[in-house]
């Protein structure tokens, strides 16, 4: 059976793109939601034949009853994972509680390191040596939940903080399919104790994307 995919996005959807491009049977991208209405990730999805829809949270006056109806938003589309590409929200505890084990997001660190915004000037300010981008599975603790798989860039004397996103993108664009594929295979999963990879437990620093492509 398919494994249904809603992607939730707030931008461009460049990561949305490189799963319609290289997500493997039986994988299937059942929807795309967006929280602005200008997000061009939604003219992606339309380019793509799938589903989308905007739900701007400015039309809610809390959190929770955003977070309400998106999950019922979410939920119309039966979803057996949910990919969070770029959306840039707080999520409330009962929404993460609800997708407990079957939602990543994507955080252009490498975690631990630099949760929150602003990574990759604060990379380039600690005069990092490497950088990078992390897929996780979402808990209620911030960009905080169990890692599954890091790609890493080489900082370059002169960067800025454009030239070193722009190099992480890329890596994103490579990392994003790659631990979908994995759970879309059924060899990801969140267990009591962590992330899983083919049964066995996934290091607290997560994977090397270099050892698995
Ligand atoms: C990515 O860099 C991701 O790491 C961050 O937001 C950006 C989204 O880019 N959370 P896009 O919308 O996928 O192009």
């Amino acid at each position: 059976m398919s494994c249904r995919i809603v992607v939730l996005i707030s931008g461009s959807g460049s990561n949305l793109q490189a799963l319609i491009e290289q997500l493997d049977a039986p994988a299937e991208i059942v929807g795309v939601i967006a929280n602005r209405p200008q997000a061009y990730g939604l003219q992606r999805a339309a380019a793509a034949g799938i589903a989308n829809e905007c739900l701007d949270h400015q039309g809610f006056s809390s959190r929770e009853t955003f977070d309400q109806a998106l999950m019922a938003r979410i939920d119309s589309y039966r979803p057996d994972l949910v990919v969070l590409a770029g959306f840039m929200r707080i999520l409330t505890p009962q929404l993460v509680r609800h997708y407990h084990g079957r939602m990543l997001n994507i955080h252009p660190s490498l975690l631990p390191k630099y949760k929150g915004l602003h990574t990759h000037q604060r990379a380039l300010e600690a005069g990092d040596s490497e950088h990078g981008a992390t897929i996780h599975f979402v808990t209620e603790e911030l960009d905080g939940g169990p890692l599954v798989v890091q790609g890493r860039v080489t900082v370059q004397p002169g960067d800025t903080a454009e030239t070193l996103a722009a190099r992480v993108q890329g890596v994103e664009h490579r990392l994003y399919p790659l631990a979908v594929n994995w759970f879309v295979q059924g060899r990801l999963r969140l267990s009591a104790t962590g992330a899983t990879l083919d049964g066995e437990l996934i290091a607290a620093s997560g994977l090397r994307m270099e050892d698995h492509s």
